[in-house]
């Protein structure tokens, strides 16, 4: 039945054989003190041993999450943006955004052609693709506020990585490969992600002496050695050599911004998440509380009905999504009505049980009142402080230009805006006017950094990338755990179907559901049911049972977990 999954297991064991770790089938670990969860081992590692040098979550994450932009590439970054919750061990529950934001010379018509199309070669490949960049901002201001050690102390691991390089293994290596025609169009992204031109191999010991030296600017001078400075200074000049928008005053005047989080309940357990301009907790407490009246743990995992109601849910949040989701600070977005136990029965009510719906004829709710690569990890600790984090550069690399000098990756952020009302964006979600292009204005995101707590105690930290279909992987996570009582291994490995309103089909990986499942979700209507292989998500996750820390990284990809 898992054939796809022992299909990966074996190619993660292989990679682990031939990165030379030693542990085989590392995927999962179980520690009492803490661990984290990350898309690479080599950063989970660099998060434990902070926390057994005495630092709390908060330290380890900060600590991962510059280590990520060393070891992946990808999308850890400090070029891009994110987000973050974080449980304090005292029970209170905080949200950081530091997503990117639109240059102050962004305008709302920019990706459109002479003929008013999108030009996504414009929206993603270019530079003015990107956004201004917020993690440094964010994992500093993170680290002040709630950290214990010094920024020298928890940058030193990603600056030896980056300075003394690592081993790669044959997932990078690859992956470095399959981007090459897009490096090839950018002299400094070719000199990184190749050797002099050649192709990286697995086992190559891999150097990154410009972001060595970047990273040792912020350790050095915190936040203005990032948003002044020399790196400034080179990010504004490739802008200006190259037709981009972002300006000094772009990057002095970036903020990062705490926020309420979003908080729902699900069964008995409270649902924690990140508020707009993330459209990740709006829409998954909506779909919760669509699927709470209703008992999934009873109807059974994977059963036809557990999976209609699911898509019948996912179909109206998403709905919703597309028309009301965007930047708070432009753009009133009603998230009281919408994360209402209220609103989610009107919204269901026109549901049939028997019958699957038709996308064309659901709109996104009306009342008189009144948005391929990212990453997630999660980090816990042994005084019970909890970090979420999802972090981004957009597409996996960005918009693949490396900025001359600083050695690192520059987002593609600013396609999630919707560029043009009705066309969809690279993940086929749409938008209008609450997600449109303005200056200074954050773009919708689907990032759903989440923590569940049970009893007063933390209970799950997950997340993942995926684009439109973060929120539809942290659902099924949560269900998982809540609903079918699943360990983390389980809960995060099952495989996950998925639909997200238009276009109208539903999407699932091999083995969601029996063959019988698949014959009556048809004849209740549901369209282009396609299996789509195994590898929606990438749901690095813990789950605390009876003092128990247990990590997991995603088996659809080779991550690491790390715990003591
Ligand atoms: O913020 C968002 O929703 C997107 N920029 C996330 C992109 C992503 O997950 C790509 N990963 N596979």
């Amino acid at each position: 039945m898992f054939k796809p999954i022992l299909t990966r297991s074996i190619a993660v064991l292989l990679v682990v054989l031939l990165s030379g770790s030693g542990q085989l089938f590392a995927n999962t670990v179980t520690g009492e003190n803490g661990a984290v969860a990350s898309r690479s081992a080599l950063a989970s590692d660099v998060g434990v041993e902070i926390l057994k040098q005495g630092g709390n979550a908060i330290d380890a994450a900060v600590a991962v999450g510059f280590a990520l932009a060393v070891t992946y590439p990808s999308a850890g970054n400090i070029g891009g943006g994110g987000f973050m919750v974080v449980r304090l061990a005292n029970g209170e529950v905080l949200a950081q955004d530091h997503r990117e934001k639109a240059p102050l010379a962004a305008s709302t018509d920019m990706f459109l052609d002479a003929n008013g199309d999108v030009d996504r070669e414009l929206s993603l490949f270019s530079l003015q693709a990107s956004g201004v960049p917020g993690s440094v901002a964010g994992m500093l201001d993170a680290l002040e506020k709630y950290g214990t050690m010094t920024r020298q102390e928890v940058m030193a691991p990603a600056i030896r990585l980056a300075e003394e390089g690592f081993a790669l293994n044959a997932d990078l290596a690859g992956d470095f490969n399959d981007t090459m025609p897009y490096f090839q169009r950018h002299e400094a992204s070719q000199a990184i992600f190749s050797k002099n031109g050649s192709p990286y191999q697995a086992g190559d010991l891999f150097v990154q002496k410009d972001l060595a030296e970047s990273l040792k600017r912020v350790s050095e001078q915190g936040r203005d050695g990032f948003y002044k400075g020399p790196t400034a200074d080179m990010i504004v000049a490739e802008m200006q050599r190259n037709g981009g928008l972002i300006s000094h005053e772009d990057l002095e005047s970036y903020d990062v911004v705490w926020r309420t989080p979003m908080r729902g309940d699900y069964r008995g357990h409270e649902i924690w998440s990140m508020p707009p301009p993330s459209s990740g907790g709006v829409v998954l407490l909506q779909i919760l509380n669509m699927l709470e009246p209703h008992d999934i743990g009873v109807l059974g995992w994977g059963s036809t009905r557990t999976v209609h109601l699911t898509v019948e849910a996912l179909r109206r949040a998403y709905a919703d999504r597309a028309e009301h989701l965007g930047d708070p600070d432009f753009y009133p977005v009603p998230v009281e009505k919408l994360i209402s136990k209220d609103y989610a029965r009107e919204r269901f009510a026109d549901m049939n049980p028997a019958a699957a719906s038709d996308s064309e004829q659901i709109f996104a709710g009306n009342w008189n009142t009144e948005s391929t690569e990212t990453t997630h990890y999660s980090v816990v600790d042994a005084d019970g402080n909890a970090v979420s984090v999802t972090t981004t550069l957009n597409g996996s690399y960005g918009n693949r230009i490396v900025v001359p000098g600083a050695g690192f990756l520059l987002n593609n952020e600013m396609d999630d805006f919707s560029a043009k009302p009705g066309a969809p964006n690279m993940y086929g979600l749409l938008g209008g006017e609450a997600n449109k292009i303005e200056p200074g204005k954050r773009m919708l995101s689907s990032m759903t950094p989440t923590i569940v707590v049970k009893d007063g105690q933390t209970l799950l930290v997950t997340g993942s990338p995926g684009g439109s279909t973060i929120i539809n992987t942290v659902l099924h996570v949560v269900m998982n755990v809540i609903d079918h009582g699943m360990g983390v291994e389980e809960a995060v490995a099952k495989p996950r179907f998925y639909h997200q309103w238009k276009p109208d089909v539903v999407r699932y990986e091999t083995d969601s559901f029996s063959a019988e499942t698949k014959a009556e979700l048809e004849a209740m209507g549901h369209r282009g049911l396609t299996d789509s292989g195994y590898g929606y998500g990438d749901a690095n996750s813990i789950v605390i049972r009876d003092g128990q820390i247990e990590a997991t990284s995603d088996p659809r990809s080779v991550g690491g977990a790390s715990a003591y």
